[in-house]
């Protein structure tokens, strides 16, 4: 199986962390150090997660950011108001600032804000982009029409919506971005239930997780899902899925 997918002009490992639980202590500054020295590429937070100390964590454990490693943010969550250009555009200096960073290396708009039309958003994140403090740009919780339009007003590298094994409602924006070159960064990729896996983990000798996540790594090469663990064994049994591979008829019978 294919270990790695491209974002714009670069090459990461397909398997991710999601880091809305992660609070600013100590140890968990010492397991993002750990996670990237586990050969961790892709690393997701947000303005909004644990109020600020998700981005703080990171900033601390990893800047100056290694070159091989992606960390993407997000803004504009939290409904009407929130996709502003003004909004959004002090949401992402403060994300520079508690990230430690000149450049962040993948930025999305977390929500459509329903008041402002979403070229309005996007152009925000674009200055960012022209004066060189944003290289990549995604979109999460969108559909196949609101990527078209997003880019009419910026390239946009990911798309990050909720999908899993037992959460299909975005198979067409999967088959889009596959079609498209577009990486697909599925949100909680271990809901779900994970009974319907466990006999398939046992034959394989791996555990459930590693199923669903193999499963997405299956379902498109265009997958890079951010499962979220504050453990650095989940981390490395997470990226051993990399290396699990189900076969065709596994793969459609877990389809469903
Ligand atoms: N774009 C959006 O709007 C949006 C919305 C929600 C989430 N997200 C992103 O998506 C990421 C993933 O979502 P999530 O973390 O909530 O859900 P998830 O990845 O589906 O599941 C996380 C849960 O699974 C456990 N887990 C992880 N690896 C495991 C393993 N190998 N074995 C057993 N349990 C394991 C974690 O507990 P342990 O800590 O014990 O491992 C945690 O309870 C978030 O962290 C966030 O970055 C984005």
């Amino acid at each position: 199986m294919q270990r790695t997918v491209k974002l714009g002009d670069r090459e990461i490992t397909r398997i991710g962390l999601g880091t809305n639980r992660l609070r600013h202590t100590g140890n968990n500054v010492s397991f993002i150090k750990a996670a990237v020295a586990a050969g961790l590429q892709m690393i997701d937070t947000a303005h909004l997660y644990t109020g600020g100390e998700s981005e703080q964590t990171i900033g601390e454990a990893l800047s100056p950011f290694p070159d091989q490693l992606v960390v993407a943010t997000k803004g504009g969550f939290g409904g009407a108001g929130r996709g502003r250009p003004e909004a959004l555009s002090a949401e992402i200096e403060d994300s520079l600032r508690k990230l430690r960073t000149q450049v962040i290396e993948l930025y999305y708009l977390h929500r459509v804000d329903p008041q402002t039309p979403l070229e309005e958003s996007l152009a925000a994140i674009k200055e960012f982009v022209d004066r060189g403090a944003i290289r990549h740009v995604g979109v999460s919780e969108v559909s196949v029409e609101q990527v078209e339009r997003a880019r009419k007003v910026v390239p946009i590298a990911a798309v990050q919506n909720h999908y899993n094994i037992s959460e299909r409602k975005y198979d067409k924006v999967v088959d889009y971005c596959t079609r498209e070159g577009i990486v697909f960064v599925p949100f909680y990729p271990l809901g779900g239930d994970a009974g319907a896996v466990r006999d398939l983990a046992r034959r394989l000798k791996a555990t459930p997780q590693q199923v669903m996540l193999a499963w997405l790594l299956r379902r498109s090469p265009a997958m890079l899902p951010i499962p979220g663990t504050l453990s650095l064994d989940h981390l490395k049994e997470n990226l051993g899925a990399l290396a699990l591979e189900i076969s065709d008829d596994e793969f459609e019978r877990l389809s469903g």
